[in-house]
């Protein structure tokens, strides 16, 4: 049997962003994990009591592990959140608020 051939599909224009100062290209269309994860980032929070890092846990937005800060705002989930052209992403510490 053959298999099946792929599809044809052309990206469109990428963006840039950065994270933690660095900048990454991103393909369209893609959360702000999947373009973490395209530039082998897999963890971009620490937890608030044992400061352990975190990343994608369940990649569908239900259990909160993914927080990240986006543009001067901590607690977006990085799963769901699309990228934008030009986003400030920042690893998040704790709850991302001054005030922990
Ligand atoms: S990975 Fe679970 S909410 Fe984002």
């Amino acid at each position: 049997m053959k298999p099946p051939e792929p599809a044809r599909a052309r990206p469109g224009e990428t963006c840039t962003v950065t994270f933690d100062g660095r900048t990454l290209t991103v393909l369209p269309g893609r959360t702000v994990a999947a373009a973490l994860w395209a530039a082998g980032v897999t963890a971009w929070r620490s937890t608030r009591g044992t400061g352990r890092p975190r990343g994608v846990f369940c990649g569908i937005g239900v259990c909160f592990d993914c927080l990240v800060t986006v543009n001067g705002r901590p607690n977006q989930r990085a799963c769901l959140v699309p990228v934008r052209p030009g986003d400030v992403i920042r690893t998040q510490e704790g709850t991302g608020r001054d005030d922990d």
